[in-house]
Order: structure tokens, then sequence, then C-alpha cells
């Protein structure tokens, strides 16, 4: 098993990507701290691990809150001794509705996303870091988006936020290479979880959605699942990384290197429906 004896937090776990890795690293032999805004959600994903037979403790906390962050790190240090992997998956658009270009953007919206996607695993990996260099070791993953290097629609605080993880991953990468703490970023393409619920409802509208999107967008014509970012995850979390730091992998089908037919206009799209 590749995660044998390994202790990883998932940020943002009780949902999507962050409970799809939770439940592969769990099957690799990891124990799991499980995160997310909702402690009965965190308990659920947490029972999850613990049926596939792994340790896991359920954490409430605000990745945008520093004293909850400190609460988690400190219950999670009490459980299992140490931290070996930092996943900072939670992010997200919740509550934009779509907007964010110039004509529609405000500074109050611009802050909470900001601080949701950039802030907060900022503060997440500056909480957890300490125990990792105390033990001479750590895998740290931050969790980027298409949006940050190649966008296919204009929504400015999240990309922006989304960008500079990249260039938070890339200097931590640099500063920590000598103690043996290895940092890298995944840049997934559209995957289907409640991400999407903030900007189209489940439902046939969104199955068009994806579609249009698989077909004009996707190389490999088909929109991910949260397994899809699993794998890449496992690969930056386990020992098979171990010569690997401060790159990006790029989880999204093709995207953004191979050219693929016509764009899909998904900010029309949005914009379509937010007028209807
Ligand atoms: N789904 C996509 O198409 C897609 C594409 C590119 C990047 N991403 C990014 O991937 C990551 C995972 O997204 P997902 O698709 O699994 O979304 P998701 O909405 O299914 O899961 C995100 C989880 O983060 C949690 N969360 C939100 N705010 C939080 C906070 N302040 N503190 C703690 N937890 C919080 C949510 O409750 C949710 O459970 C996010 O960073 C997202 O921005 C998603």
């Amino acid at each position: 098993m590749l995660l044998e004896n390994r202790v990883a937090l998932v940020t943002g776990s009780a949902n999507g990507m962050g409970r799809g890795i939770a439940h592969r690293f769990a099957d690799e032999g990891c124990d799991l701290v499980i995160n997310d805004l909702d402690q009965a959600a965190c308990e659920r994903v947490a029972g999850e691990i613990r049926a596939r037979g792994r340790r896991a403790l359920a954490c409430k906390a605000d990745i945008t809150r520093g004293d909850e962050i400190e609460a988690m790190t400190a219950a999670a240090i009490r459980e299992f001794g140490k931290i070996d992997i930092l996943v900072n998956n939670a992010g997200g658009v919740p509550g934009t509705a779509g907007r964010g270009n110039s004509d529609n953007i405000t500074e109050a919206e611009w802050d909470r996303v900001v601080d949701l996607n950039l802030k907060g695993p900022f503060l997440v990996t500056m909480s957890v870091l300490p125990h990792m260099k105390k033990s001479g070791y750590g895998k740290i993953l931050f969790v980027s988006s298409m949006g940050a290097v190649s966008p296919c629609v204009s929504v400015l605080h999240y990309h922006t936020a989304k960008a500079g993880v990249l260039g938070l991953s890339t200097n931590l990468a640099f500063e920590l290479a000598p103690q043996r703490i290895f940092v890298n970023a995944i840049v997934p393409g559209p995957v289907d979880t409640t991400f999407w619920d903030a900007l189209v409802p489940a439902g046939p509208e969104r199955e068009a959605l994806f579609d249009a999107i698989a077909k004009k967008e996707v190389p490999l014509e088909r929109v991910g699942r949260p397994d899809d970012i699993a794998g890449p995850a496992l690969f930056l979390a386990s020992g098979l990384s171990d010569y690997v730091t401060g790159q990006v992998v790029y989880a999204a089908g093709g995207q953004p290197l191979l050219a693929h037919g016509a764009t899909f206009n998904i900010e029309a799209f949005l914009m379509n429906r937010m007028r209807k």
C-alpha cells in the first residue's frame, strides 16, 4: 500500500474531489482528518473511511478562520501525533451565481472569494507546516483551476486566487525542498461535483452543459469524476513522487495543452441563465 502509516488532512473532504481523495488515500492505508464546514457531513465521510478499515477524525473548521484552523490542527495532532500529507482542496465559488467579471464583481465579493481560495489554503498550510518541519517530512498539495491558466469564462476573483495558489505552491516548494517537504499543485478540468451547484442546478440543464463542455472543450471528451483527481493526488502524496516538487499536474482530460475543436462559450451560457 502506498500510504501505509501516513496521516492526511484533506480540507473540504465532505464532498466532491476531497471525499474522493480521502477514499483513495484510505484504500492505500492512510488515516484521515476529514474537514469541512458541517460537522455532520464530516462525521458521515469519517464513517466511510472507518468502514474502509482506517482511522478518521471528523473536524468542522472554516478554512478562512485562523482560530478554527488552529483548533483543527491541534485536534489532529492529539489524535494522530502527526500530519504527513495536507491536501488544500476546499474552495469554489459558492454564492457567486456565476458572477465575477469586470461588469459585476464587487470588492466584498473579491475579498470573500479570494479569502476562501487563496488565504484559506495559506492559513491551513502555515498551521500544519511546523508539524511537518518537526517530523522532517511532508507532502503538500494545492488544488488550482484551469481558469487560473486558461479561462473559458471570466471569474476574476476565483481565477486570480487559483493562480495565486500556483505561486504559493512553487514558492513553498523552493523553500521547503531541503526539509523533505514536497509541494505540488493539481489543476483539475471540469469535474462533476457539488461545486457546480453554485452555477447550474443538478438535472437536465447541467447534463446538457457538461455534454457541451465535454464535446467542445475536453480532448478526452468527458467531464471528470472525483476519482480522476484522486489518482494524481495519490501519486503526489506518496513515495512514488519523491523526486517531484514544485510541479503542476493537469488532471483535465487533455486541457489546456491539446487544442480541441470549437470553444464552447460557457460565459454566454451562464449569462443567458442569469437573465432568465
Ligand atoms: N469541480 C470542478 O469542476 C472544479 C474545477 C477546478 C477546480 N476545482 C476546485 O477543486 C476543489 C474541490 O472542488 P469540488 O469540485 O470537489 O467542490 P465541492 O463543492 O464538491 O467540494 C468542496 C468542499 O469544500 C467545502 N468548503 C467550502 N468552503 C469551505 C471552507 N471555508 N472551509 C472548509 N470547507 C469548505 C465545501 O463545503 C465542500 O464540501 C475546489 O478548490 C475547487 O475550487 C473544482
